[in-house]
């Protein structure tokens, strides 16, 4: 007989409930590799150390990994609860704020944005903010690298529906991830939702979060780089480097400040 009990039921907007369990569900990504891939990304376009300003910094993986590869990185990231978790070291810190406003009065070798951030900027207006506060954070020469959902790959594959199962010594973590397609907006809105299992209670809370997702395509980036005052010098599948295709997903972008 299965003697779990719904316990607590939430609806929360993206990166408040979801983020308790964001570590664990994704304690199968290889954020070591993903931050040795960048600092090659960093090395090919010239820069080799320095300071970085990280949007959308998460839980902080990729900033204190990439600190220990001798960078000063400082994170913004608009989730409070993802700040609070984040482990602040000499090389790393953050801080609470919004991609799309945040303005720090001065000015870093490189802006980085990894795992889909500028995908969660799903309005024209979204988007160019944050190109414009890149810009502003760099002098000429500065790169801005950045991931996407590349546009191409969301028509020919076509997003579905993944269960994702994952577990630590005192919980379960079940996700559902359903997509919404809005093929009018270049956007995918992403239901998740979280059964959580406390292994000793057997209670059940469930975490129900949408997050929108806007996919781009490379001209359309271009466009938003040259409005911001960027040239492109580099797009290839994350992690390998491969010419982006319609397989790849996930296409990180170097743009430099002009
Ligand atoms: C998929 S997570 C990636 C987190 C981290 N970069 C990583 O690789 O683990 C996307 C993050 O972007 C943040 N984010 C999205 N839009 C943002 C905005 N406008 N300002 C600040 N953070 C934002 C979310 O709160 C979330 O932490």
């Amino acid at each position: 007989m299965n003697k779990a009990k719904v316990e607590h039921t939430s609806a929360s907007a993206p990166f408040t409930a979801y983020s308790r369990y964001y570590d664990l569900l994704y304690q199968d990504k290889d954020y070591p590799a993903e931050a040795a891939y960048i600092h090659d990304v960093l090395q090919r376009h010239g820069v080799k150390h320095g300071d970085l300003l990280e949007f959308g910094s998460g839980t902080g993986k990729h900033g204190r990994l990439l600190s220990l590869l001798g960078y000063r990185v400082h994170g913004i990231e608009r989730s409070r609860e993802m700040v609070s978790q984040a482990l602040q070291t000499e090389g790393f810190t953050c801080e609470a704020g919004d991609i799309c406003s945040v303005r720090l009065a001065r000015t870093f070798d490189a802006v980085l944005s990894l795992f889909h951030v500028v995908s969660y900027q799903v309005t024209n207006a979204a988007a160019t903010a944050v190109f414009a506060r890149a810009a502003e954070h760099l002098e000429a020469g500065g790169l801005f690298v950045f991931d996407i959902w590349y546009s191409p790959a969301v028509y020919h594959s076509r997003p579905e529906v993944r269960v994702k199962r994952m577990a630590n010594a005192s919980v379960e973590v079940l996700r559902i991830a359903e997509p919404i397609v809005y093929p009018n907006e270049d956007r995918v809105d992403v239901a998740y939702n979280v059964f959580v299992t406390d292994l000793v209670t057997k209670s059940v809370e469930t975490v129900t979060e949408v997050h929108g997702m806007r996919h781009f395509s490379l001209p359309e980036l271009d466009l938003l780089g040259a409005m911001n005052g960027f040239e492109r010098i580099g797009a290839e599948a994350f992690l390998t480097g491969a010419a982006p295709s319609e397989e790849t997903w996930g296409v990180c972008v170097v743009m430099r400040k002009i």
